[in-house]
């Protein structure tokens, strides 16, 4: 079905299972939760996108490091991006959010059916939706997607202080830890259930490798320089020197990005945000700096369970 108004949407939004989560409506669509104002756009490129043989779409859920990775996978793909001379870093003038648009945050927010054609190849997007919602001609082309998760405790932690820091713009006070981490086990979230949307993922990486490059936030913290040679190489744009893995790198650095002046002052044209908010401390284990023993407990015995006979665990 193509649909080149957003009314179908606004029509079965409406008849969705729906909840708060803190002062958020999400809704239930095929399985995850889905803020309100995010939804009709995930329904428009599901119904809409066309995906191209050399796209390389960028998937997770929240939270997890997709902002460190849409800062490096432009800059493997640009032909000056790995040049010495750093002037035309378009990391520059950019968040790494205009680098990689998102598909239902971004040009189907705004627009049901926009014409991308303009756009050059390869094109690069990004987007949260799980792997069972995507457009079909994702799964069916050619085109290539990379997924990064991360320890759930830190991807919760760093959730929470995500929404703490957008509605401290608005004046409004942090949501109650304890309040976030019950919803956030209860799968209750945007783009939850964590679980589910880690391991549809991962479960497709494993039967299609060449098409789904699996990533997670610890190995890139540990070994930056092998990770993202393995992802040049997915990309088929591998590395000939040394030297240019560490500029990548370099580029993308948390400690430089979070000082350019366009993340430290600029906002994302598309969502409103303030581009600092994207870069914290970016640390493996911050979850330890909030959680009792009890709460570690429960966290580490839902992952295990749920992680329980797929091979992946944290
Ligand atoms: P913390 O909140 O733990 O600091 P996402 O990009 O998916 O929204 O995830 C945000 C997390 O990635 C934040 O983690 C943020 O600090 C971290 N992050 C952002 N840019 C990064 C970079 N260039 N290198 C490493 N971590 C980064």
């Amino acid at each position: 079905m193509e649909c080149g108004d957003f009314s179908t949407f606004y029509t079965s939004m409406g008849q969705l299972p729906k909840v708060t989560w803190f002062r958020l409506d999400l809704y239930n669509w095929d399985g995850f939760w889905y803020l309100g104002h995010h939804l009709p756009g995930a329904m428009a490129a599901k119904s809409n996108f066309q995906a191209k043989d050399d796209d390389v779409l960028l998937t997770s859920s929240i939270k997890t490091g997709t902002t460190w990775l849409k800062a490096i996978i432009p800059t493997i793909m640009n032909p000056d991006g790995r040049k010495d001379d750093d002037s035309d870093d378009p990391l520059l003038k950019h968040h790494p959010n205009e680098l990689m648009p998102s598909l239902e945050l971004g040009f189907y927010k705004v627009n049901p059916n926009p014409d991308l054609s303009h756009m050059p190849s390869p094109r690069l997007f990004r987007t949260h939706v799980p792997y069972t919602s995507l457009p079909e001609s994702v799964k069916t082309s050619a085109c290539k997607i990379v997924y990064i998760t991360r320890d759930p405790k830190d991807t919760f932690v760093s959730t929470w202080h995500f929404l703490n820091a957008l509605i401290g713009d608005r004046g409004i006070d942090p949501w109650p830890f304890k309040d976030a981490y019950e919803s956030f086990c209860n799968g209750v979230h945007a783009a939850g259930p964590f679980y589910d949307h880690v391991l549809g993922y991962w479960r497709e990486s494993i039967k299609r490798p060449e098409k789904i490059y699996f990533m997670r936030y610890e190995d890139m913290k540990k070994d930056p320089k092998g990770e993202v040679k393995k992802l040049a190489c997915f990309l088929g744009r591998p590395f000939e020197k040394e030297e240019e893995v560490e500029k990548v790198l370099w580029r993308c650095s948390l400690d430089r990005l979070k000082n350019l002046e366009v993340n430290q002052h600029g906002i994302d044209p598309w969502l409103g945000i303030a581009n600092k908010h994207y870069f914290r401390r970016g640390i493996v284990g911050d979850w330890k700096n909030h959680f009792t023993d009890e709460m570690k407990e429960k966290l580490g015995q839902l992952t295990a369970m749920k992680f329980e006979g797929s091979g992946l665990d944290f």
